[in-house]
C-alpha cells in the first residue's frame, strides 16, 4: 500500500520523484546496488518488478531488461528515458502473468515495503518461478533496526510505503518461499544522504 495524499502525492509524479532521488544521493545508491548486489555481466537477463521510471537501468549496460510497474505514468517515463534499451509494461506485482521466460536476476528495489505480507509471498513465488538455474532475487527496502538513529526512524516513518518492517519481518517472508539457507541479508546505514537504514536480501534457488 502506498500513501498518495499530501506531500507524498507529489512524489508520485515522475519528475518530482527523480529530483527527490537526486537529493537523496540516488547515483551513489544505484552504483552500490549495481556493483555489490546486481553484479552485472554481459547479457545478464534482469526482471525489475516495481521498476518506477527504471532509474536502475541508467547504470546498466549490455543487459536484457524487463521492467514492470503498477504506475502507467512511471512506465511512460521509463519508455521516454530508455527507449528500446529495455522492455517496459504496466503490471501489478500481484498479477504477473505466468510465462516461460527465465531471468538471471529478478529485482524488487523499494517494493516490499509497499506490499502486504501475502503480496510479498506471492511476489517471491512469481520471482522464484522466473529464475533460471543459478539465478537470484534481489530486494532493497527501508528497515527498522535497534541501532538506527532517531532521525532514521523518523524518515522511515514518513515513507510512502505503509509496510516498512524490521529485518526479521522481511527475512521471514523471503524464507517462506526460498528456505532459511537461501536468503542472505545485508543491513546498510550508508546508502543515502539523509539518515536512513536499508536491508538488501539476496535469495537463491
Ligand atoms: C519506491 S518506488 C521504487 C522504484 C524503483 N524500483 C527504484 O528503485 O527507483 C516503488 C515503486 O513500486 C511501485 N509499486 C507499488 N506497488 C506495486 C505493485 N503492487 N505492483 C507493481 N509495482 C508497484 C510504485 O509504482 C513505485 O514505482
Amino acid at each position: 500500500m502506498q500513501i498518495e495524499s499530501g506531500i507524498r502525492a507529489v512524489l508520485s509524479q515522475p519528475m518530482v520523484y527523480a529530483t527527490w532521488q537526486t537529493v537523496l544521493g540516488a547515483k551513489r545508491k544505484h552504483q552500490i546496488i549495481r556493483d555489490e548486489y546486481i553484479r552485472p555481466f554481459k547479457g545478464m537477463r534482469i526482471f525489475d518488478i516495481g521498476c518506477g521510471p527504471a532509474q536502475a537501468l541508467e547504470y546498466l549496460d549490455d543487459v536484457t531488461y524487463l521492467g514492470v510497474d503498477l504506475s502507467a505514468e512511471y512506465i511512460a517515463k521509463a519508455k521516454e528515458i530508455h527507449g528500446d534499451k529495455g522492455e517496459f509494461a504496466v503490471e501489478s506485482a500481484d498479477s504477473i502473468a505466468d510465462s516461460d521466460r527465465k531471468f538471471d536476476l529478478v529485482m524488487a528495489l523499494g517494493l516490499l515495503h509497499h506490499l502486504e505480507d501475502e503480496q510479498c509471498i506471492a511476489l517471491f513465488e512469481t520471482a522464484k518461478k522466473a529464475l533460471d538455474k543459478g539465478g537470484r532475487v534481489l530486494t532493497f527496502d527501508g528497515v527498522y533496526t535497534d541501532e538506527q538513529s532517531k532521525a532514521a526512524k523518523y524518515f522511515l516513518s514518513k515513507d510512502r510505503g505503509q509496510n516498512v518492517r524490521d529485518a526479521k519481518g522481511y527475512i521471514s517472508l523471503a524464507e517462506k518461499v526460498f528456505g532459511e539457507d537461501n536468503v542472505k541479508s545485508h543491513i546498510r546505514y550508508d546508502m543515502t544522504r539523509i539518515p536512513y537504514t536499508h536491508i538488501l536480501m539476496e535469495c537463491s534457488i
